[in-house]
């Protein structure tokens, strides 16, 4: 198996800290440098006049928007700015006006505050999938296998976060849209990571800018079919309201918006040192990571989709069954071996996952693997 290649000053991009491994960028992501310096530029100019920089806010969130919009492949005037995944699944299931009759399918991939968001507002059926399923098509046929006469909405991943699985594909989108349901899209990883992250035409969408999109935390974009745009409610009362969406949603009154009105710049810094350079070699990172955690015993690599920076293994049976117990073991990693990663719970044993970046080199795979060996022996 051959290292990868490190990204010439990917890692100099970064302020990481030094003293732990970060293999986990899919959870929070991380703020380059450039991007993080025209956030405290913002911030300092909202300091040294915040009425003419409030009074602004509207009208730059709108450009911001534009550039975003661009980015993305998506249209302005049918995606609104908002502050996370979980946000953009609450004003998404609030368009739909569901009633506690209503069934909203999602799986057991799903992400928790979004399901959380669904349960909030209507009856969820989750449908299981092994996270063994050999590819797209079976996990087609299982989700749709879990519909049901009263499903109104199916609310998917595009990619899962504990098994870095692609869910909501085209064709399923397809499909569900054939059967009259309408679907709302956790695109939470796409920005930054997919090629065509609105890929499908999905009746709603969100994904987060502050993840592989190299935006300050409290990005996000909901984008929104033009037959629902009229329905989607602002989060609170606006000034913008009279203006309708995507303005009264994106402006919710005195907030800070420095991190969304700097979102354009990490889109931007991705164009600029290659998006199609980056995801190859964060894809190959993950692979070459997830290659090296097969060789330790007990860790199954689950199928993984090569256009991803993330990859997926179980860890040995018995590790991980419960939520306390995969924080209990993320922790011990990173407190005494010193890697970030994601410990995911699943029910008998839960699972590990990794990601590749730009800062990542081979090297921290490497250790990663030399320290976890002795760690998991013997448990
Ligand atoms: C698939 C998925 N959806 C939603 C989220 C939640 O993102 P946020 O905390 O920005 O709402 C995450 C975060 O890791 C995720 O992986």
């Amino acid at each position: 198996m051959t290292a990868p290649a490190a990204f010439p000053g990917g890692a100099e991009l970064f302020r990481l800290s030094t003293e732990v491994a970060h293999l986990n960028h899919g959870s929070f992501g991380a703020v380059p440098v450039p991007v993080a310096r025209a956030h405290r530029s913002l911030a300092e100019e909202a300091a040294a006049d915040p009425d003419a920089f409030f009074l602004g806010v509207p009208d730059r969130l709108a450009e911001a928007r534009g550039r975003i919009a661009d980015r993305l492949g998506t249209d302005p005037e049918g995606a609104a700015l908002v502050t996370n995944a979980t946000e953009g699944a609450g004003l998404a299931l609030d368009a739909l006006r569901l009633t506690p009759d209503d069934e909203v399918l999602v799986t057991d991939h799903g992400y928790g505050t979004v399901v959380a968001a669904a349960a909030r507002r209507a009856r969820v059926v989750t449908v299981p999938l092994d996270p063994t399923l050999p590819d797209e098509e079976a996990v087609r046929k299982a989700v749709l296998a879990g519909l049901t006469p009263r499903t109104r909405v199916a609310l998917l991943d595009q990619i899962s976060s504990p098994t870095a699985r692609p869910i909501a594909t085209p064709a399923l989108l397809a499909d569900l849209a054939e059967r009259g349901v309408t679907t709302v899209v956790d695109g939470a990883h796409a920005p930054g990571m997919l090629a065509d992250p609105l890929a499908g035409a999905p009746d709603f969408w969100f994904g987060n800018l502050h993840k592989w999109g190299y935006a300050p935390p409290g990005s996000a974009v909901l984008a929104v079919a033009a037959a629902h745009r009229g329905r989607v409610p602002a989060p609170v009362p606006s000034w913008e309201d009279d203006r309708g969406f995507p303005r009264a949603v994106e402006y919710r009154a005195t907030a800070d918006y420095t991190g969304l009105l700097a979102a354009p710049e990490g889109l931007d810094l991705i164009a600029s040192l290659g998006a199609d350079r980056i995801r190859a070699h964060n894809s190959a990172l993950a692979a070459y990571g997830a290659e090296l955690l097969a060789e330790l015993p007990g860790l199954a690599p689950l199928p993984a989709d090569e256009r991803l920076a993330m990859r997926a293994l179980r860890l040995p049976p018995g590790l991980a069954r419960t939520p306390a117990e995969a924080a209990a073991l993320r922790e011990e990693i990173a407190a005494r071996l010193g890697f970030r990663v994601l410990i995911w719970a699943w029910p008998g044993g839960g699972g590990i996952r990794v990601c590749g970046q730009i800062y990542n080199t081979p090297g921290e795979y490497e250790g990663l693997v030399t320290a976890l060996r002795p760690l998991l022996d013997g448990r």
